[in-house]
Formats: structure tokens, C-alpha cells, sequence
């Protein structure tokens, strides 16, 4: 099976996302050799390339046959299931792998396993990547967001075809040495996690547009149109439009109202909100739409709680009549601005966690190429991550989205529109945990004093904790009840 030429880079795990972006490489000009030890995963990806022209992509049987037909030093993606399947093909393949060869993990894997494997490999003179790859099937085809990060050698030499099977976008493509270690898993990881809360934010608006508002799916879909043509401008906004317009095959309607309303997930966004919670970073707009997906599992049990409710009392016509008519054309443009605001707070939650984890590991990630890459073939692509791109280009050590200058205008002409949605979702019993999330994020974050204060006092009284002082410095502990006890000895003595 072994043709004269060699191919410039492997692929190896040939299920869907492996095929296109195999396809997508040999597309762009770059031979390409792939393998899969189901033979016939083989046979139809070669089959593909032919249909498609004749692509430059030659299949193989064996991992000896696949590897010796690489010219070196050699690259080789993998794209199998995170995990177990990810080692078990490093060894199938590393036997026949030679001093400075590379091996590209393009799974979702979780970051500390690529560390992991970038020793091991290392201790065979091996060079390992972890790459997210983000845009799904169409995405790996046409042009992925790829978050590469590992060993920089094995970057450099692959670069100019990440270069070309990127998706271009107007200041370059979307890829970028993301960073040392498991890096480009881990900004693959907060992608993920900031793509559930854009997710969970535009849900909660359809929502409060169909409950409160009355709007039929012909009218989301044309104000997912619209908004598709503005600042919300990006490809979630786009299929959702399209997700409305599509008919019920069995009866009248549309398909969106006959599907059970039951997340499913595979843990990405889980693992954003632990290493949120371990990095001491709040993201409640993620954690919130995690919360979200738990609660939608609960079928059963939210129908029985909806039954029990509705016993004890709970009118659901009365509250949403609760709040009153509303005006249609103005709760359109305050979803849309709440929307907006709420998207911000949770990308700068994102962010916060990226630049947390890069300080603690020092992989020293520019956070606005991190947003310039996302502009273009990921699900979380839109319009205003180049805004985002330019708020960390004027001010590299921004603290929070929130405080960039233009951010910070945006952020406060909307707030009406954004409190007024909010409010009138919890008057109707709406839940928009997402958006209240955000909102409280930032409100929480703009206050310049909270009532910390009382709980300090709580935790000095009980455990001694100790608390500082607004006015003088120090650490201080007070005998709060037996001081207490005394003040109400003496507010008796003036009764
Ligand atoms: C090959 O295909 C099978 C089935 O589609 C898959 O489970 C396996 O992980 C693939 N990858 C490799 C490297 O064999
Ligand atoms: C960056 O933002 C912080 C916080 O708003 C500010 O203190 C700092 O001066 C800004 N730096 C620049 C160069 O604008």
C-alpha cells in the first residue's frame, strides 16, 4: 500500500469530525495519509476524496503502514474519544514513531491528560500538541477555530497548514500557538463553557419573547433575522432564526415546540465551572446555565413540582397577567439589549477564568488573539468578539471586560432595558437564570461596597476569623455577643 510520495501529515480516527478535516487538509493542497483500525472507515474516506475530486489523501491499514508513510519530521492528528482511546492510539502509533516526530491531539480532552502525555511522549524524543478544534462537522470541512497548544516545535512545523485549514477571517486565520502544556485544551474547555451560557442567554430571551410577549415562531424567526443583522450578529443567533422556521412534519406548528425540553451535555461546561470554583473565579452566568441543564434533566420531576404548585396555589395566567400588558416593539429591543449585556458579563467571566489559570501556570495567554480566533469557524463566532479583541489591544491587563472603556458605555446604556426584562420575568415567573446571573454579576462587581461587611462580622463572631477595617489597618477581633449582651442590659436600663 505504500506509494513513492510521501504525505506530509496523518490523521488518524476517521469518524465524522476526522474525515472533514482530513478532507478539509487535502482540500487546501497538503497530502494527506489517514488511518483507522476500522478498515472500512478507511476505504470510505478515500472514497470521499475521490467524489471530491481526486483529493490528495491515501488510506492505510496498519499504524506501520500509516506512520512510515509520513514524510519527517512527522505530524499526526489524532481525532478519537477523549480518554482511554486517546493512549491507546499513542501507543499503536509511537512504536513506529522516530526522535522529533508529533503527535496533534484534536479531541476534547481534559487539559492535565495532555500534560501528562506531553511528558511521556517527551521521554521518547516525541513532540505532542493538544489542539482544540471547534465548529463542528461543517466547521472541520469549510475551516475550524483551532486552539493548538504543547510543544511550540510541533506548532512551527505544522503552521502553515493550520494556516490554510483555519477558518479565515478579515485579520488572518483563526488559529494561534495558544500556549505551553494543556493550554489549548483548556481554552477549548472555557469556549465550551462561555458557549453554554450564549446557549442558556438566548433561550432565556426566546423565552420572555413567547411567555410574556406572545410571539409566534414566524416573528422569532424574523427577530433572530434581524438581530442577526446587528451588534448580536453570530452564528447561534443565525441558526436559531433558522431553527424557528422549520415545519412539524406530523402535524401543524413547527418542529422547535414538539422537542423535549431536556439538555443533554458531555462535560466540557462541567468542567469550566469546577475550575472556575477551583481558581477562585465567580462565573455565574456558566455555572448558571449548567445549573440549568441539571434542572431541565429533572423531566419528570419538574411536571410532578408544576402539579403540586399549581395545588398549593400557584397561578401561572395570573402572574404573567400580573405584569400587565406589554408594549411588543419595546420588549423586543429591551431582549435584545438585555441579551447583549448579559452575553458581555459572561464573556468577561470566560476571560477572567483564562487569564486566572494562565497566571497560575504561566502559559502566558494573550487574551485578545484568543478572541480573534474564536471570530471565525466556532460556534461561539460573532461580530463582537472583535470588539472583545480590541478591548484587551488597548488595554493588555484590562481586569474586566466590564472596565474597558467602551464596554463599560455599552454596558450602562443598556442597563434599563436590562433590569426591565429581568424584572418583568421574575413579576411573570419566568425563570431567566442566565440574564439574572449576569446581571448580578454586574452589579455585584461595580459596587464599591457590599454587605461583606456583615458577614465578616458573622464569621469573626463564630469562628473567631478576624475582620479588617475601612479606617485604620490592622486585623481585628471583637467579643461581639458579650458586647451585645451588654448594649441590651443597657438599652434595658433605658426602657
Ligand atoms: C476508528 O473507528 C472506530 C469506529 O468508528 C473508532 O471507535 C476508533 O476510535 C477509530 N480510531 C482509530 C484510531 O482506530
Ligand atoms: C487598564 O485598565 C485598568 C483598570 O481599568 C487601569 O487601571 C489601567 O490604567 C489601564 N491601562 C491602560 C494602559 O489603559
Amino acid at each position: 500500500m505504500e506509494s513513492a510520495a510521501l504525505s506530509r501529515i496523518g490523521l488518524a480516527g476517521l469518524a465524522v469530525m476526522g474525515q472533514n478535516l482530513a478532507l478539509n487538509i487535502a482540500d487546501k493542497g497538503f497530502p494527506i495519509s489517514v488511518y483507522n483500525r476500522t478498515v472500512s472507515k478507511v476505504d470510505e474516506t478515500v472514497a470521499r476524496a475521490t467524489e471530491e475530486g481526486g483529493l490528495p489523501l491515501t488510506g492505510h491499514h496498519s499504524p506501520r503502514d500509516f506512520v512510515l508513510s509520513l514524510s519527517r519530521p512527522r505530524s499526526i492528528i489524532i481525532l478519537v474519544k477523549a480518554g482511554p482511546p486517546v493512549d491507546q492510539t499513542i501507543a499503536a502509533l509511537s512504536r513506529f514513531l522516530e526522535p522529533g516526530d508529533a503527535i496533534i491531539d484534536g479531541g476534547n480532552e481534559w487539559y492535565e491528560h495532555t500534560e501528562r502525555r506531553i511528558s511521556e511522549a517527551s521521554s521518547q524524543g516525541l513532540l505532542y500538541l493538544g489542539m482544540g478544534v471547534s465548529g463542528g462537522e461543517e466547521g472541520a470541512r469549510r475551516g475550524p477555530s483551532l486552539m493548538p497548544g504543547g510543544s511550540r516545535q510541533a506548532f512551527d512545523n505544522v503552521a502553515d497548514i493550520l494556516s490554510k485549514v483555519a477558518a479565515q477571517v478579515d485579520d488572518g486565520p483563526c488559529v494561534t500557538y495558544v500556549g505551553p502544556g494543556g493550554s489549548g485544551n483548556f481554552v477549548k474547555m472555557v469556549h465550551n463553557g462561555i458557549e453554554y451560557g450564549d446557549m442558556q442567554l438566548i433561550s432565556e430571551a426566546y423565552d420572555v419573547l413567547r411567555t410574556i410577549g406572545g410571539l409566534s415562531n414566524q416573528d422569532l424567526a424574523d427577530i433572530f433575522d434581524e438581530w442577526n443583522r446587528g451588534e448580536l450578529e453570530s452564528f447561534l443567533i443565525e441558526i436559531t432564526a433558522d431553527i424557528f422556521k422549520v415545519k412539524e412534519e406530523h402535524g401543524d406548528g413547527e418542529l422547535v415546540d414538539k422537542i423535549l425540553d431536556k439538555t443533554g451535555m458531555k462535560g466540557t461546561g462541567k468542567w469550566t465551572v469546577q475550575q472556575a470554583a477551583e481558581l477562585s473565579v465567580a462565573a455565574p452566568t456558566i455555572a448558571a446555565s449548567l445549573d440549568c441543564r441539571y434542572l431541565s434533566g429533572l423531566k419528570e420531576e419538574r411536571e410532578a413540582a408544576s402539579g403540586v404548585l399549581e395545588q398549593a396555589g400557584i397561578n401561572n395566567e395570573a402572574l404573567k397577567a400580573s405584569v400587565g400588558a406589554v408594549d411588543k416593539k419595546r420588549l423586543i429591543d429591551d431582549v435584545r439589549q438585555a441579551l447583549y449585556a448579559s452575553k458581555i458579563c459572561s464573556y468577561a467571566q470566560g476571560m477572567n477564568l483564562l487569564r486566572a489559570k494562565s497566571q497560575e501556570k504561566g502559559w502566558n495567554l494573550n487574551l485578545g488573539e484568543l478572541a480573534r480566533i474564536w471570530k471565525g469557524g466556532c460556534i461561539i463566532r460573532a461580530r463582537f468578539l472583535d470588539r472583545i479583541k480590541q478591548a484587551y489591544e488597548r488595554n493588555g491587563s484590562l481586569p474586566n471586560l466590564i472596565v474597558d472603556p467602551e464596554f463599560a458605555r455599552e454596558m450602562v446604556q443598556r442597563q434599563g432595558a436590562w433590569r426591565r426584562v429581568v424584572g418583568l420575568a421574575i413579576g411573570a415567573g419566568i425563570s431567566t437564570p442566565g440574564m439574572c446571573a449576569s446581571l448580578s454579576y454586574f452589579d455585584t462587581y461595580r459596587r464599591s461596597r457590599l454587605p461583606a461587611n456583615l458577614v465578616q462580622a458573622q464569621r469573626d463572631l463564630f469562628g473567631a476569623h478576624t475582620y479588617e477595617r475601612i479606617d485604620r489597618p490592622g486585623s481585628f477581633h471583637t467579643e461581639w455577643t458579650k458586647l451585645a449582651r451588654q448594649c441590651k442590659a443597657g438599652l434595658g436600663v433605658h426602657n
